[in-house]
């Protein structure tokens, strides 16, 4: 069960193709609207994510790091998604969809195993992974409006440094 599923990330990878789709400094979706960065604390590792829904789009998002959750961005929704990490786990990398609204993220981690927020399957897929090895999940910086996210791109770094967009 779990095979097919991990193989997905691959398969949008492969389809993907160009390197240059996978670039660090890229949002996925658009960059309209308010602008948030939801950074980590040093040496604090991210331990959950958790978004709210409206209209089967991502309406918006928090962090989790030790047990404080950071602040909402976005704009309520009214169903809520909360995944947890186990204190050993890491997130691999992301994937995801959007289309005028930001759609799901589909998150590999260590475990392995995927979690996945958001119903639907936006027209456009995407995907994050460090391109340093070294480099861990760090943080979301985004853009919302009223309806919904609509953009996001993730941050990759060390564990015990900064990270700024
Ligand atoms: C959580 O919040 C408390 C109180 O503000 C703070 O002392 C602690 O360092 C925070 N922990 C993390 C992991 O950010
Ligand atoms: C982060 O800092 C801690 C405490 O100084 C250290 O044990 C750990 O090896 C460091 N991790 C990385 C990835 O640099």
């Amino acid at each position: 069960m779990f095979q097919l599923e991990a193989m997905l990330p691959l398969l949008i990878l492969a389809f993907l193709g160009t390197p240059a789709v996978l670039t660090q400094s890229r949002y996925h979706g658009s960059e309209t609207g308010k602008h948030f960065c939801i950074v980590a604390p040093e040496g604090e590792p991210v331990t959950g994510i958790w978004a709210s829904l409206k209209n089967n789009i991502l309406s918006s998002i928090r962090l989790k790091f030790g047990n404080n959750w950071s602040q909402e961005y976005g704009s309520s929704g009214r169903a809520e998604i909360e995944v947890k990490l186990n204190p050993d786990e890491t997130v691999l990398g992301f994937s995801g969809s959007f289309y005028i609204f930001m759609h799901q993220i589909i998150i590999t981690t260590s475990q392995p195993r995927e979690l996945i927020i958001g119903p639907l399957t936006g027209r456009y897929v995407y995907t994050s992974y460090p391109e340093n090895p070294n480099h861990v999940f760090r943080g979301i910086c985004g853009y919302y409006v009223t309806g919904g996210l609509k953009g996001m791109r993730y941050l990759w770094g060390n564990v015990n440094g900064t990270c700024t967009e």
